[in-house]
């Protein structure tokens, strides 16, 4: 009688020990101090995390088109030009009106606030590793840097200069008349303008972050707030569907569910493209609030939250959003991560402009 009723005990606690396993698998390692006792948990979390950490890679360096290399020379005739005023018709906008390093290479808006006082709407997305993408702008509709920095200038809204007038501008620049020689060993010309632009604008890259150090061998590079994100955003939350590869986008187009904006549609003329924006790589984004292409949310916990809920109801709205059931804790672990991904920008200044 007494063996069998400690036979039953056994058996009781072994399945009260699986029960929690498995309790604790669904709801990740995290919360597990509750289940209390068991401790196989250490190694089973070390697996997952290695796993997780298999899926990322280093950025690299950045792409650099065959017929425009990088010299130092055109690296800083593109900074005279990004931080120039007299790109704009108006000569009080340059590029760093909306892209300025104090502000994350961003405006710090949700839109944009252009010529004249004009309202965009649509954020100012930051410069950092811009480069890197396949296409530029929230829509993709720019093959690349070089063909992305003539259309501010020229946009109404935004720089509102004639190509023209600017170019006829600049060469009564003495100043600019010797940097272009120098450097292209050629008038100035638009095509030589975008290019500068360009080159500079690969300068501004951040790739060296915590979360890469930590991929790179350092594991105390990141916290273990960081780690657990790390796991969620291969898994419950699985972000990686597509911030994934070494910039953390697919260079793809998807729709969050956000109405408003007919996005990748107004390129390719597609229905199935209605709302869809460009997945935004992820390094430096703790210095680039707010979010989205209408800067709706303000900080990295409202995108969290938003993808929490499932994001918002667009028609379109793509078959990976669905509701996470993330907990609070949970959100604040992949903030974490997400933080973890961003560095030291790099800072530069107005430098001195030809005259
Ligand atoms: C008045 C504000 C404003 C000015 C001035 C401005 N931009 Fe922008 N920039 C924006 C906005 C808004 C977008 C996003 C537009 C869109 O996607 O439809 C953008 C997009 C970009 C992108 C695309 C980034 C990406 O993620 O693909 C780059 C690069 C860029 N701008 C560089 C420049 C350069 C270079 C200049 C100067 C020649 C400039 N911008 C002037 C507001 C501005
Ligand atoms: C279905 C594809 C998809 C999934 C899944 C996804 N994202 Fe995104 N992400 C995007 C796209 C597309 C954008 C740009 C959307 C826009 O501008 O409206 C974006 C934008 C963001 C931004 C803002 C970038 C910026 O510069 O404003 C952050 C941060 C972000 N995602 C993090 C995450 C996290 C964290 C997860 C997982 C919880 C996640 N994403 C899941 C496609 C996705």
């Amino acid at each position: 009688m007494k063996r069998m009723k400690l036979l039953l005990t056994l058996l009781l606690a072994l399945l009260l020990l699986a029960a929690c396993n498995s309790s604790n698998e669904a709801d990740g390692p995290a919360d597990n101090d509750a289940t209390g006792g068991e401790e196989p948990a250490t190694t089973e979390v070390d697996e997952e995390l290695e796993a997780a950490k298999a899926k990322f890679e280093p950025l690299g360096e950045i792409p650099v088109p065959e017929d425009n290399e990088m010299t130092e020379e055109k690296i800083a005739l593109g900074q005279m030009l990004y931080f120039d005023e007299r790109l704009s018709g108006n000569n009080k906008l340059s590029c760093a009106s909306c892209h300025a390093p104090g502000a994350g290479y961003g405006d710090g808006l949700a839109t944009f606030i252009g010529f004249e006082g004009f309202e965009g709407h649509r954020n100012s997305p930051t410069i950092i590793n811009s480069g890197y993408y396949k296409e530029n702008f929230w829509d993709g509709r720019a093959g690349g840097l070089e063909e992305q920095a003539l259309g501010p200038i020229q946009a109404e809204g935004e720089m509102n200069q004639n190509l023209d007038e600017l170019i006829e501008e600049l060469n009564a620049v003495p100043g600019y008349v010797d940097e272009f020689n120098k450097v292209f060993n050629d008038k100035i010309t638009a095509d030589n303008i975008a290019k500068a632009i360009a080159t500079f604008e690969r300068t501004i890259v951040v790739k060296d972050t915590a979360f890469d150090k930590y991929l790179a061998g350092d594991d105390d590079a990141i916290s273990d707030e960081a780690k657990e994100g790390m796991k969620l955003f291969v898994g419950k939350a699985s972000c990686i569907s597509c911030h994934a590869g070494p910039l953390l986008s697919d260079h793809n187009y998807h729709n969050l569910g956000m109405e408003g904006d007919d996005g990748r549609f107004a390129v390719t003329g597609n229905e199935t493209d209605k709302g869809k924006f460009r997945t935004s790589g992820l390094r430096g984004i703790a210095d680039t609030a707010p979010y989205m292409h209408d800067g709706s949310l303000a900080t990295l916990e409202d995108v969290v939250n938003y993808y929490n809920t499932g994001g918002g109801a667009h028609p379109n709205k793509s078959e990976l959003m669905k509701p996470l059931n993330l907990t609070q804790e949970e959100v604040s672990y992949l903030v974490a991560f997400l933080e973890s991904m961003s560095g030291d920008i790099p800072m530069v200044e107005k430098p001195e402009l030809p005259q």
